[in-house]
């Protein structure tokens, strides 16, 4: 397995250019099997989920061609299996978003559970339960989600817990339902918000989406479009916190900021002072030692989960004592022993994670466990004394685009060393 080598290197200074989003870019992949006709995606990560998706849609008969500038072409037409197998989902829990676009489009579905993860059960009830309030049949046999569906019909949905991809799955079948479906609780997310723009394209009737009530009218096709997926806001963050933890200084292009609010709230609590335009964000935080930060997750516009094992890697070597606490997801702290190798000071209560700024953290050779805790080794990586091995690096390439050359771009001394 590859693994990355990061050295201590100094203050990171330059510029890195921010890659389309992975958590907008895999439920619009799925909605295109909503199309009855070609759809071409732009802007696309180049990242392992992406690839995933991909070879899922080729694997039920779907055309899919890259195009150039990061662009990926979709012909639904040719779908001839609605099968998700668990060999592909167990790689990508993300795979159940085509169970709604297949339900709603051609009346059935076999995909199989994703199963948990580092991070926790994850379960898919809610998409379950939504998809049936909408009149589709449901039974989960050997593993598998067995759906059948004539055509869904819309219904008035409460989520019991605000859920991403469960908003999307139930706001894709909607798409194509009989009548009107009114989903409550829904998620907020600038990428659920992505989304429903891109469906809005295709043709379908949506309100209130970037709202907790989302109203979806029927329709009775969605036709093919061309759509370019929003910037990634982790991404961006992550790399904030990767000028930030070094007392440096880096300028974000082809951002979105007003995604980040939450973020760069906690940025300027931190010390950070920032330059916010339309599509860029600069950071500097030169001279100065960041600020320790209370952290606390929330569901969009509060704090993002994905962001979380990163803010704990800058308070590792703040000014203070912090608390974060995970709301989320209940076993997202993953990255703390791994942190606690390298000489961080941080004690866990249920919950809340208690960090207690050190002068230097040492490098040491750690092991990534889920997407986002991978990345905040690399970057408690980027100021410890000495050499940091971050291994199982496969769950950085599943989310961030070729993360060694950017960030090599800000300075960084890191590099790849295949396993
Ligand atoms: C999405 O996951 C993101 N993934 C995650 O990003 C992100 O951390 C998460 O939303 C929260 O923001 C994608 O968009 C592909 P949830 P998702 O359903 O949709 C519970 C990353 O690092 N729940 O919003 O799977 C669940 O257990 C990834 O890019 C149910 O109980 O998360 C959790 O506690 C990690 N029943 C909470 O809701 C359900 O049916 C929020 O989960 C569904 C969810």
């Amino acid at each position: 397995m590859d693994r990355l080598i990061v050295r201590g290197n100094g203050a990171l200074d330059g510029e890195v250019r921010i890659s389309g989003a992975k958590n907008a870019t895999l439920p619009v992949l799925a909605a295109t099997l909503l199309a009855d006709s070609p759809v071409r995606v732009g802007n696309v990560p180049h990242l392992h989920d992406v690839t995933t998706t991909i070879e899922l849609l080729g694997r039920m008969g779907v055309e899919v061609t890259l195009g150039d500038r990061m662009a990926v072409e979709v012909d639904p037409g040719t779908i001839n299996s609605f099968s998700a197998p668990y060999d592909l989902v167990k790689t990508m829990r993300a795979s159940i978003l085509v169970l709604g676009p297949l339900l709603a489009r051609h009346g059935e579905a076999e995909v199989s559970l994703p199963g948990g993860c580092a991070i926790g059960s994850r379960p898919v009830d809610l998409h379950i339960e939504g998809l049936r309030a909408m009149g589709a049949e449901i039974e989960v046999d050997n593993g598998y989600i067995i759906a059948r569906a004539g055509r869904l019909k819309g219904a008035r949905i409460v989520l019991d817990t605000v859920t991403v991809t469960g908003t999307e799955n139930l706001m894709m079948a909607a798409c194509l339902a009989d009548g009107e479906t009114i989903i409550e609780n829904a998620a907020r997310e600038p990428e659920v918000v992505d989304l429903a723009n891109f469906l809005v394209a295709m043709g379908a009737r949506i309100r209130g989406a970037g709202t907790d009530t989302l109203r979806i009218q029927g329709v009775p096709s969605l036709h093919g479009v061309e759509y370019d997926v929003l910037p990634d806001r982790i991404e961006t963050g992550t790399y904030l916190v990767a000028g930030a933890i070094t007392r440096g200084h880096v300028v974000i292009r082809n951002s979105c900021p007003q995604t980040l609010d939450a973020v760069l709230q906690k940025l300027r609590e931190a010390g950070a002072k920032l330059r916010v335009e339309d599509n860029l964000i600069e950071l500097d935080m030169r001279g100065r030692r960041p600020q320790a930060v209370d952290v606390r997750t929330a569901p969009y516009p509060g704090f993002p989960t994905d962001m979380q094992a990163q803010f704990m890697a800058m308070n590792l070597v703040a000014e203070g004592v912090s608390t974060i606490a995970e709301t989320v997801f209940e076993n997202r702290f993953m990255h703390v022993q791994e942190m606690q190798r390298m000489g961080a000071h941080i004690r866990v209560e249920g919950n809340v994670a208690v960090v207690t700024g050190v002068d230097h953290l040492n490098g040491a050779p750690v092991m990534a466990t889920d997407l986002r805790a991978s990345a905040s080794l690399v970057l408690a990586g980027l100021v410890a004394e000495g050499e940091t091995t971050v291994d199982r690096i496969y769950h950085i390439d599943r989310g961030y685009e070729c993360i060694e050359e950017k960030l090599g771009q800000l300075g960084a001394s890191i590099r790849r060393v295949p396993g």
